[in-house]
């Protein structure tokens, strides 16, 4: 019988001290784009690809994110009180009827390898997804979200699948970088990978971001592999050890992805998803064009002279 990805791992334990303070009692995951958190937009691709089961590796501050699933019964009471039905909508659907949340305390920081070998006891012997809710990546219109397009690609090659993008050489040490070999239209067979290499020794310009399907046989693997880059135990090394016993794609996805691990990144996306919001976009395009970018500051000229107006969902009677 063909086996199908129902269960997805979100490591979130990190100490995103790249957004320090932000991220001091709350994982760089929860930070917004527009008026979702990042791990929002993550969820909804699992989903989307048909994902059932939600697997959070938590840390330290872990309790945003178990807080931004749960039901919260005052919020909507109030809300259902002053039939906010709009709103009311938007947190009721946050996790869609059907789908689950299992939360997992990584209790060390152990590095990325370690935080999926958490999700084992949750996971067990299927094949299941890992996303990394910072590489936001933009839904391609004809193809879907990424997890969708590389769980069609699992449907028919039952493997271990890693998303995969070009990146400038100069770049290789931010990513794990496969060695491919030709094997169909934007899919490879990964002879190789090897984590965060300098450019001189990386294997080819196709790095990992963030969008991984795995087979269960990565758990006893992770559990014998040595720490590597950084001390840590690494996902990058696990999946080199799976790949000298199973085989292992990488995908070429479509589908823009913003780092949303850099602070740049962050500021690329708000501004993209702030022009394709479906209430903001038209006023935040008429803001952005009316700014005058000089040197070194940025002046906003008429028409738009009353910031307030730039809120389009302004509420008179705010909770
Ligand atoms: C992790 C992985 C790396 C991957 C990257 C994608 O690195 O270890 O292989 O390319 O995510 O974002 P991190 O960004 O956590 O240092």
């Amino acid at each position: 019988m063909k086996r199908q990805v129902r269960k997805a791992v979100f490591p979130v334990a990190g100490l995103g001290t790249r957004f320090l303070p932000a991220t001091k009692a709350s994982p760089k995951e929860m930070l917004p784009i527009v008026d979702k958190p990042l791990i929002q937009y993550a969820v909804e691709e699992a989903v989307a690809a048909g994902v059932d089961t939600l697997v959070f590796i938590i840390g330290r501050t872990k309790n945003a994110i178990a807080d931004h699933f749960d039901k919260a019964y005052e919020l909507e009471a109030e809300l259902e009180a002053r039939s906010k039905t709009e709103l009311l909508k938007v947190v009721r659907s946050i996790v869609p009827s059907g789908v689950e949340c299992v939360y997992v305390r990584q209790a060390e920081a152990l590095g990325l390898g370690h935080a999926v070998l958490c999700a084992r006891p949750v996971v067990g012997e299927e094949p299941f997804a890992v996303i990394l809710a910072d590489d936001l990546i933009e839904e391609d219109s004809r193809e879907g979200g990424v997890m969708s397009q590389m769980t069609r690609y699992f449907n028919k090659y039952q493997c271990s699948i890693l998303g995969v993008e070009r990146v400038p050489l100069a770049e290789s040490d931010k990513y794990g970088i496969v060695h491919p070999l030709p094997f169909a239209t934007r899919l490879s067979n990964v002879d190789g990978i090897v984590e965060k290499p300098k450019p001189a020794n990386a294997p080819s310009d196709l790095a990992v971001v963030g969008r991984y399907i795995l087979t269960s046989r990565i758990f006893d693997l992770l559990t014998n592999i040595p720490r590597g880059a950084g001390n840590e135990i690494q996902l990058t090394d696990g999946i080199a050890a799976l790949l000298s016993e199973e085989q292992v794609l990488a995908y070429e996805f479509t589908g823009r992805r913003h780092d949303c691990g850099s602070k740049l990144g962050y500021l690329v996306a708000t501004v993209e998803y702030g022009l394709r919001h479906p209430e903001l976009g038209e006023q935040f395009r008429a803001y952005l064009q009316s700014c005058q970018f000089g040197d070194s500051t940025l002046t906003a000229s008429p028409p738009i002279s009353n910031p307030s107006s730039l809120r389009g969902e302004v509420d008179a009677d705010p909770l």
